[in-house]
């Protein structure tokens, strides 16, 4: 099949190179212990419960302490993705994240090195809350060029870090957490081998969700007036528009690129924004709500950790099983946005840190906001 749309993808299925694919064969999470409920957050914001969860879908998040930094986190989720994959070394290690501890240097190395991984190549992918999908293509395209047999990659958030707790329209958004795979050799037939993927990035929204200040345009040296520029100012409803039409476009761009239809499609895997684009997305390609799992509702919005903890979260719930044919669809800052497929392995032993469990929560719980999406083709 041939699929002429914006965010069109060669189909790897057929083609000669297809033969070598990256596989799943890890997977691990990690969240700090510290639960904020929305009936905290109202004791110094002007918000409550109940507005959180109709407009969102969130009732809990996570968040780290000031001694826990998206290092901590990463390890800690990189070593259950390790030892989920039953391997002691790997060839590179990918960490997505856009709070880093430090400008300079990147992160990765440093988680590299105290996972006991001296030497390997590490590197930060910088894709706001589609970090996590290109760290995985990325590595994918390791994997294929045999640069790596084997990669780790991880997506960890210390999202409390660069959020003003006085600001309602983010500060109820937002959760920590840190979510890895393991990715290694296979064949792109078998179980667990990543699909095509259909991304992209729009950099006119810049400004949509931005940090103006600490960066080369306006470094620390030359502070503004107050320090309300080193936090992420977001223009919620124009990202929740883009969102909701990027991600179903490019997912239904990467299901298409691997042959599906909707009825071929047994979970959506989507980036856990708002339960209400996650809802929106669902609507927009056919899928009903049971065949959406979500952890909002405990975790908040983690950015780049987001698909990697839902992953880890839904399949220790037995809500991803053998032989689930999965759909996956990010997007974040930039704008940047992803998608990809896979089928979901056997005996794949999704390790949990500090929980939570889902409780049944789905994506149906919310208001279903009816966004128009205009998608250019549709799935059959
Ligand atoms: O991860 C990728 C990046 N992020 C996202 O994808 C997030 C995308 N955007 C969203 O999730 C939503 O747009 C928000 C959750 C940010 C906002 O929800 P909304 O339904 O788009 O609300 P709104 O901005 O249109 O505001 C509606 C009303 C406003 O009041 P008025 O003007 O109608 O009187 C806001 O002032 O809700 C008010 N409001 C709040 N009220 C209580 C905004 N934030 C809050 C709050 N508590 N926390």
């Amino acid at each position: 099949m041939t699929y002429e749309g914006p965010n069109a993808v060669p189909s790897r299925r057929n083609s000669p190179s297809s033969r070598v694919a990256a596989r799943l064969i890890g997977l691990g999470s990690w969240l700090p212990s510290r639960v904020v409920t929305n009936a905290d957050l109202s004791l110094t914001l002007d918000t409550s419960d109940e507005w959180i969860r109709t407009r969102i879908g969130i009732a809990t998040r996570r968040m780290a302490d000031r001694d826990t930094a998206t290092s901590d986190m990463a390890v800690e989720a990189g070593s259950l993705a390790m030892k989920s994959a039953e391997v002691a070394h790997v060839d590179a290690m990918v960490l997505a994240t856009a709070t880093p501890d430090h400008t300079v240097p990147s992160t990765a190395p440093v988680v590299a090195h105290r996972l006991g991984l001296p030497c390997v190549p590490a590197f930060d992918v910088g894709a706001g809350c589609s970090g996590f999908l290109y760290a995985t293509t990325v590595a994918a395209g390791l994997i294929h060029s045999a640069t790596a047999r084997t990669v780790l990659v991880i997506g960890a958030e210390t999202m409390s870090a660069i959020i003003n707790p006085t600001d309602r329209t983010t500060a109820p958004i937002f959760g920590d957490g840190a979510g890895a795979v393991v990715l290694t050799a296979g064949r792109a037939e078998d179980a667990g081998a990543l699909g095509p993927v259909a991304w992209g990035s729009d950099g006119e929204h810049t400004d949509a969700i931005c940090i103006p200040d600490g960066g080369s345009r306006r470094p620390p040296a030359r502070p503004t007036a107050d320090d309300n520029g080193r936090y992420v100012h977001m223009q919620g409803s124009e990202v929740f528009r883009h969102a909701v039409r990027r991600m179903s476009q490019a997912a239904k761009d990467a299901a298409s690129a691997t042959g599906w239809g909707t009825d071929d499609i047994d979970r959506l895997i989507v980036h856990q924004a708002n339960a209400r684009i996650g809802a929106a997305v669902a609507d927009a390609l056919g899928i009903p709500p049971e065949r959406v799992p979500s952890n909002i509702a405990h975790v908040a919005n983690t950015s780049a950790a987001s698909i990697p903890l839902l992953l880890t979260h839904a399949a220790a719930e037995g809500q991803l099983t053998a032989g689930n044919r999965v759909l996956m669809a990010c997007f974040g800052a930039g704008f940047t946005w992803a998608a990809s497929t896979l089928t979901w392995p056997e005996n794949l032993k999704p390790f949990a840190g500090n929980g939570p469990a889902l409780s049944g929560d789905r994506q149906g719980h919310v208001d279903r906001p009816g966004v128009s999406t205009d998608l250019e083709g549709g799935l059959s």
